[in-house]
């Protein structure tokens, strides 16, 4: 049977983390992108997995990085099973319209969490659209739903997530006519160190959002999958609003 490659980004911890540990004991060859390793958690996965876990120095927001990064997986394989867009950033959280924002880090939490991912699936369509499964997984959040949209702050990163979505669809698109596929999933609220300490109130861990994304991946690829409409959806498969 022929490999099953994913890739996932921001794989360093977190979901990215769990993603690749769940991606590795489910038999798949995984590229896992690292931007600034910090744990050795997964170096270590990597040594225990031998050639199903390959490294990737990986900058999304870096035209250079992210072509160094493509040029490695086609050296490898030319045809990408699975692309997880999941590295993302925060930004500031708690200024208001009434105070004083911060545009120049705005501009760098786009750059990350809204063209990073355009540019990897930008970078990496070929080889994705040659592959059996021709899926995108954009992990977007519960905060860049328009719909549901309660704060009152977060401008960065609900704009940039809210435009990742926007980015899904568009893609959805173009490929769903030739098989592509393409999920858009907010992935619970996770304990992880997305807030720049370990945000202890999340409800999942990263392995459980992970198992449960990948849950809703292989429902997607089931060969009787149905549904042809793209949905904002969470961790468990429930829709969220646009
Ligand atoms: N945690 C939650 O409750 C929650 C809720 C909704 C959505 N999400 C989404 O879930 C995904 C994973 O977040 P998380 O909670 O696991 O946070 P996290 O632990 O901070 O993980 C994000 C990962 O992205 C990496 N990253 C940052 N800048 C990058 C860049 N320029 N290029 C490539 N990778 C970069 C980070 O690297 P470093 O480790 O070096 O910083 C980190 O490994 C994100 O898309 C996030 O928006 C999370």
């Amino acid at each position: 049977m022929q490999n099953k490659w994913a890739l996932v980004t921001g794989a360093d911890r977190g979901v990215g983390l769990g993603l690749v540990k769940v991606l590795i004991a489910r038999g798949y060859h995984v590229f896992a992108g690292q931007f600034i390793p910090n744990n050795g958690e997964l170096e270590q996965l990597s040594e225990l997995s031998g050639e199903r876990l390959r490294l990737l120095p990986l900058d999304i927001s870096d035209e250079a990085s992210v072509s160094s990064a493509v040029e490695a997986v086609d050296a490898v394989t030319d045809r990408l099973d699975m692309l997880i867009n999941n590295g993302a950033i925060l930004g500031d959280i708690k200024a208001s319209i009434q105070d004083d924002l911060n545009f120049e880090e705005m501009e760098r939490v786009f750059k990350v969490n809204t063209l990073g991912s355009l540019r990897m699936s930008n970078g990496l369509i070929e080889s994705i659209m040659r592959s059996d499964s021709k899926l995108i997984v954009n992990i977007s959040s519960e905060a860049g739903s328009i719909g549901s949209c309660w704060r009152t702050g977060w401008y960065a990163y609900c704009m940039s997530k809210a435009a990742l979505n926007m980015q899904s669809q568009l893609i959805h698109n173009q490929i769903a006519g030739q098989g592509g596929k393409v999920m858009v999933i907010h992935p619970g609220h996770v304990q992880t160190y997305m807030q720049g300490k370990l945000d202890t109130a999340g409800a999942l861990t990263p392995l459980e959002s992970a198992e449960h994304i990948l849950g809703l991946v292989e429902n997607r690829l089931r060969p009787d999958y149905s549904g042809d409409k793209l949905e904002l959806i969470d961790y468990a498969g429930n829709t969220l609003p646009w």
